[in-house]
């Protein structure tokens, strides 16, 4: 803090929501911001034993006195949006930028059905690659073209930059993965329709690189990947169900594939997003003695090696670890390390 940029370290799915979410409520943050594609990206957050999942509204809702934004490099499904608005009950805190692109049917029926788009690469078929093909040739519309949206309309990075100068705390959401980046991933064409690493987030949302005071890359204890492309050392389904790392997708309820923490990926996302700390979540896959554990101390020994390994290899302080679904099930190791 003051800005904070939380970003996937691997293919998307590492937990970003969950340390967004505790995030949130542990440095009670002014402004949660969301910056990446759009609604292809789902966040998982648990609050009290409730799930929520969600694909627009930044995973700082779980702070009922955050600000929540979203930046103009996001694209908005409306009909997404407003379901998730009455879910999560933010009515009335909840902002997007002015030039928000806008997917429309026809984008959700081009990724869902075209034979490169859906077959060869297994989109999510939410339709952001084909607004952002649209919006390139710019003739895609943006919010502040739709009556629907007039109300919720702001100009995120003024708002950010005017918090900024006054001393507020910012927590910037980044979506997918690093590996995901059109830009940097590890096997084009297998990939999405933006750059997403912690660069690109903050452009996103309109703040400059020397705005950014802290860049957390989140991995998963293990690698998970949707979709095609290659992943390296990928378990059979079997090993999966056994291992515990067997997943199902958040936005299109496909299986997950899955495979080792992968460190020589891991290091190239250290470099690729100049990390600043790292969050270890799903640590209780692994080690289910370490479910529910809230103190680095009272991790089992296996454990802690696991960490420490990441630790050496990286060069990067891991400061949060999850344990469990709920946002609370975090050990927070920032005061100690940085
Ligand atoms: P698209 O982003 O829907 O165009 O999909 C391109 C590739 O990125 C596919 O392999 C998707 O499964 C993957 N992908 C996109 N967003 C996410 C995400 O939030 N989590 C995991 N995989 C994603
Ligand atoms: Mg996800």
């Amino acid at each position: 803090m003051p800005a904070t940029v939380v970003v996937g370290g691997f293919y998307g799915d590492e937990g970003k929501g969950k340390i967004v979410g505790y995030l949130s409520i542990a440095d009670n943050v002014d402004i949660g911001v969301r910056g990446g594609v759009g609604p292809n990206a789902g966040h998982t957050v648990v609050v009290d034993g409730k799930e929520f999942k969600v694909r627009q509204v930044p995973s700082a809702f779980v702070n009922k006195k955050s600000l929540l934004l979203i930046g103009p490099g996001v694209l908005i499904n409306p009909e997404v949006l407003f379901n998730e608005i009455k879910i999560t009950e933010t009515e009335g805190r909840l902002y997007l930028d002015k030039n928000c692109g806008i997917i429309e049917k026809k984008h959700i029926e081009l990724d869902s059905s075209d034979a490169h788009l859906k077959g060869t690469i297994g989109t999510t078929g939410t339709g952001t690659g084909p607004a952002n093909a649209e919006r390139v040739l710019r003739k895609l519309k943006i919010a502040k073209d739709l009556p629907e949206l007039q109300k919720y309309l702001a100009d995120v990075p003024e708002m950010l930059n005017d918090a900024l100068a006054s001393g507020k705390k910012i927590l910037i959401e980044g979506t997918q993965g690093t590996f995901l980046s059109l830009w940097h991933t590890d096997c084009y064409p297998f990939c999405t329709s933006k750059d997403t690493t912690a660069s690109a987030i903050c452009s996103d949302v309109g703040l400059g690189p020397k705005n950014v005071d802290e860049v957390i890359v989140v991995f998963k204890s293990y690698v998970t990947r949707v979709g095609e492309g290659p992943l390296e050392n990928e378990h059979t389904e079997e090993e999966a169900k056994k291992l515990g790392t067997f997943e199902i997708a958040t936005v299109t309820g496909r299986k997950r594939r899955s495979a080792p923490f992968n460190f020589k990926l891991a290091k190239r996302a250290v470099m690729l997003n100049s990390a600043t700390q790292l969050a270890i979540t799903k640590l209780d896959v692994l080690f289910p003695q370490a479910s529910g554990v809230r103190e680095y101390e009272k991790l089992p020994k296996e454990a802690k090696e696991f960490i420490e390994k990441i630790e050496n290899e990286l060069k990067v302080p891991v400061t949060l670890i999850g344990t469990g679904k709920e946002t609370k099930d975090v050990i927070d190791m920032r005061k100690e390390k940085l």
